[in-house]
């Protein structure tokens, strides 16, 4: 099939080259130059593990190729819409680039066959009418007859994206459109029956597990479609939010949360995933999908008390790592504190609405110095937090150079692997808050740390 992508960022990047993989001769369109560019020379417009060995090899097979203009619409059989959906100041969100990518597709829409035009960006309920009646007005065709659209929501984490991409749990499709219901199970055939994957194994840099249970192709209408992103996502928020409170209330009742997380997860009803304790959820999906869901129930009635609840309490989480920093330290006023780790989790470079961004503003309030580090998000970071003035340092251990408390924010594998010991030989005084528990079996106390997790 010709694929076209429209959006190179986390989302665009990986189904474009997933589907390139998987045989489609595929186009990613981007307003962004740079992207493009990057892309059509081999290289991947973020980091994502597994995208820089697979990338070129398709680019260089003319499977991938990337592209500032729109044309190659006019010959594709599935357009997806992958671009930003980032969230306004009333929480609602902002769908000013799904908009504009509608208006492309109308501008360039093959008059002679069905097109289908895929949501895969996370966007409101309703949103695929909305598309719709602006490529219907920028085309002149009609909705249902010379093009549909579809809602495809995308669940893949970021670190693991082309691996939860290939091997999802689930593809949901919503359409009510027999012919697009078509087109989507031939676009998806290759993936749901594995074909070529022995070939593909080879090719990326993870193991790929042949014997992993297959996808489930799920079709529905296109508005509980849309609906089950925003609701699984809320759902898996409350489920952090709650280990989170319960860790706190193992830490005033002298329980341990690693263990209470571990027997709650051992009944298949409860599950182990997400009930990993941590400084709160953050990045660039949880926060505004919980956002937007909330403004969605209040304006039709229907208010989800429960999200709100979890919102709530993970902004007490952020804070309540700040409180036990400045209950160690007295004051945190001319304090130096060093960060490590400023990506909501490890193995992304997307430093977009972060806990660190949240408790470092927070420290800077009260009168601290922060260095920080991330092996690579720093980058992004600074410039979404360029009023923030931290020294950035290019070594995790440059972070504890006379410092008064080392935080741990994100768990990369490299922090488990820091020499320790050197950190505390470059420490003024000797304190690490760890807000994953991550460093825990490092016996830190015998290395004359005083050590504090969460919870435990
Ligand atoms: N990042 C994730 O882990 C993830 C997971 C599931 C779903 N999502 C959803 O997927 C969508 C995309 O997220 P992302 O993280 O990939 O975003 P992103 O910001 O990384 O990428 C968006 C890209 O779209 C491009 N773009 C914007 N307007 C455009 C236009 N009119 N034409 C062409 N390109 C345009 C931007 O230049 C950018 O490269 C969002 O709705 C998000 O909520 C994200």
């Amino acid at each position: 099939m010709n694929v076209v992508c429209i959006g190179s960022g986390y989302v665009g990047t990986v189904t474009g080259t997933a589907f390139a993989a998987l045989g489609h001769r595929t186009t990613v369109i981007d307003i962004d130059a740079d992207k493009v560019e990057l892309i059509n020379s081999g290289n991947s417009p973020i980091f994502e593990p597994g995208l820089d060995s697979l990338l070129p090899q398709l680019v260089s097979r003319e499977l991938l190729s990337a592209s500032t203009m729109f044309g190659e619409i006019g010959f594709a059989d599935v357009v997806f819409i992958a671009v930003g959906t980032p969230s306004q100041a009333d929480g609602t969100v902002d769908l000013t680039y799904v908009k504009s990518a509608a208006r492309k597709i109308g501008e360039h829409l093959n008059r002679e066959q069905l097109t289908v035009i895929v949501d895969k960006s996370t966007v409101p309920v309703g949103t695929s009418d909305l598309v719709a009646s602006i490529i219907e007005e920028a085309s002149g065709l009609r909705a249902n007859e010379n093009f549909a659209v579809v809602s495809n929501p995308e669940f893949l984490r970021e670190g693991y994206a082309l691996e939860d991409v290939l091997f999802p749990d689930r593809i949901v499709i919503g359409t009510e459109h027999p012919g697009a219901r078509i087109v989507m199970r031939e676009l998806y055939r290759n993936l749901l029956e594995r074909t070529n994957y022995r070939e593909l194994s080879r090719k990326v840099a993870f193991k790929m597990n042949l014997n992993a249970p297959k996808a489930v192709y799920f079709e529905t209408d296109t508005k509980s479609a849309e609906m089950i992103k925003y609701v699984s996502n809320a759902f898996l928020a409350v489920k952090i939010s709650y280990i989170n409170e319960v860790a706190r209330l193992c830490e005033t009742l002298g329980a341990n949360v690693l263990d209470v997380a571990k027997g709650m997860g051992l009944d298949s009803r409860i599950g182990e995933k997400f009930l990993q304790v941590s400084s709160g959820w953050s990045g660039s999906c949880f926060p505004k999908d919980t956002a937007e869901l909330l403004e969605t129930s209040r304006k039709y009635g229907s208010d989800l008390l429960l999200v709100e609840a979890a919102v709530d309490s993970n902004w007490r989480m952020h804070t309540n790592c700040v409180d036990k920093i400045k209950r160690q330290l007295k004051t945190l006023n001319g304090k130096n504190i060093g960060i490590l780790g400023l990506t909501f989790k490890p193995n992304t470079d997307d430093a977009r609405h972060t806990q660190s961004s949240y408790i470092i503003d927070k420290l800077i309030a009260l009168g601290a110095n922060v260095a920080v580090h991330d092996p690579k998000g720093m980058e992004m970071f600074r410039k979404i937090n360029g009023h923030l003035p931290v020294r950035y340092c290019q070594k995790a251990e440059e972070v504890a150079e006379r410092a008064d408390a080392v935080v741990l924010m994100t768990h990369w594998e490299e922090y488990a692997a820091l020499d320790w010991a050197h950190v505390r030989s470059r420490m003024k005084n000797p304190y690490v808050l760890d807000t994953r528990n991550f460093l825990i079996d490092h016996r830190l106390s015998e290395l004359g740390f005083r050590y504090e997790g969460i919870g435990i």
